[in-house]
């Protein structure tokens, strides 16, 4: 009988973590006991860099996801499927919005397959209210000056301000 998956992880860039990552880190722990959110030190989605180091973007995470039993924030570098193997996840969990980030996430579970067939890939449909929200639109937002209380944690609006407020 093959064994059941009780360690997921939630893998991203998380820059920064918005209440659409939020809904999918709970409802990844509704349906496996241990979950960890891997924060990539990344080099962001155009090979630009991050706007948040990494060391922020894992204290926005932990500050935002506190309190969440079965729930832990760290960081990586490097494979993921290495990062699973590292601490026993026998799956990687990740939200889909729309056909676009179909196609991203097909091709990056395909690669994660090629490393590690045993490496499960999971995927949670976003929520409606979500569907729109992103990383990238919410610091575009913000650098506009535009008010994004409603889509990120206190702790990572406050930040947002800080950056482009000055
Ligand atoms: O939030 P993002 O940017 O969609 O997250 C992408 C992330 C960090 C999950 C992905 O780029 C990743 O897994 N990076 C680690 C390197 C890796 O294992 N890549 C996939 C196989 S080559």
């Amino acid at each position: 009988m093959t064994e059941c998956i009780n360690h997921v992880l939630v893998p991203g860039t998380f820059d920064p973590i918005t209440y659409g990552h939020i809904d999918v880190v709970r409802r990844a722990r509704r349906i496996c006991p241990r979950v960890t959110v891997a924060v990539a030190r990344s080099l962001g989605k155009n090979g630009v860099g991050t706007t948040f180091t990494l060391e922020e973007r894992v204290d926005f995470a932990r500050r935002a996801l506190e309190g969440l039993d079965g729930v832990d924030v760290m960081p990586f570098d490097g494979l993921l499927v290495n990062l699973a193997r590292q601490v026993g996840a026998g799956g990687v969990v990740k939200g889909l919005r729309a056909m676009t980030d179909f196609e991203y996430e097909l091709q990056q579970a395909d690669l994660n397959y090629r490393l590690d067939p045993s490496i499960e890939s999971i995927f949670i449909m976003s929520s409606p209210e979500y569907s729109y929200l992103s990383s990238s639109a919410v610091r575009e937002m913000a650098s506009f000056g535009g008010d994004v209380t409603e889509f990120v944690p206190p702790c990572v609006a406050d930040a947002l301000h800080q950056r482009f407020n000055r």
